[in-house]
């Protein structure tokens, strides 16, 4: 065990070049994300098929999709709630078909947005006011709409793997690196910084044409 391991850390551990969004690796930005390679080295050469591998700080649990990916069985734990839903859902196998499910989703939002006074009411009475001016802050009042309807659309699968699917998408929509739905710029890797020259996706602008 002691030579496996003095043997990985003098090799060389360096991965930028290698591609890192294979299997659900990438379904969601995490700033201080490990590349999947990493661990992968060491759960291989120092762990066998069966055993455990704990990660008591999984982030959003690239060490534990590799540990299932390798057999192992992987525990994991985090004190950012958001990290632990994105591991689950990493690491949760699903007989979904997401080519169906996400236009699925987009074609109810389309529809919800219609009632334009049922997305108001929804908007206005979920949030305090405090939290009402971070949004105007850093959403378009048309975008707070659209994602209002998407949240609604969600709202609509019972509570379980395909809802924590769903939710953990619409994260990944706006903490992104750019793009993104917000005024922010590069939110996954950095604080958030307004960006006023950002012209953020809308749904409306391809609901017509993809849906
Ligand atoms: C570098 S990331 C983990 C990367 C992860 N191991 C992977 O496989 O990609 C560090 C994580 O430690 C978590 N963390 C920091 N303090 C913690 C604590 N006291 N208890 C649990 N998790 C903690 C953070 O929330 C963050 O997600």
């Amino acid at each position: 065990m002691y030579e496996s391991l003095s043997s990985l850390l003098s090799s060389d551990l360096n991965f930028h070049d290698k591609n890192s969004t294979y299997s659900s690796h990438a379904i969601h930005a995490f700033a201080a994300k490990f590349p999947p390679q990493l661990p992968r080295a060491f759960i291989e050469s120092l762990t066998n098929p069966g055993d455990v591998v704990l990660d008591p700080m999984s982030g959003s649990g690239t060490t534990i999709l590799e540990a299932y990916m390798l057999n192992r069985r992987g525990v994991g734990c985090d004190i950012d709630p958001l990290a632990v839903k994105m591991a689950r859902v990493k690491t949760t196998p699903l007989e979904v078909d997401c080519f169906q499910l996400i236009p699925e989703v987009i074609r109810n939002a389309v529809n919800i947005l219609k009632d334009e006074v049922k997305v108001n009411q929804a908007i206005s009475s979920l949030f305090d006011r405090k939290t009402k001016e971070f949004i105007d802050y850093w959403f378009f009042p048309e975008t707070q709409k659209e994602l209002m309807a998407l949240l609604l659309a969600i709202d609509n699968y019972e509570k379980g793997p395909v809802r924590e699917l769903l939710e953990v998408i619409f994260s990944s929509i706006i903490v992104t690196k750019s793009g993104g739905v917000s005024r922010a710029r590069d939110l996954a890797h950095s604080r958030p910084h307004l960006d006023p020259e950002k012209k953020p996706r809308m749904l409306s602008r391809h609901s017509n044409s993809v849906y």
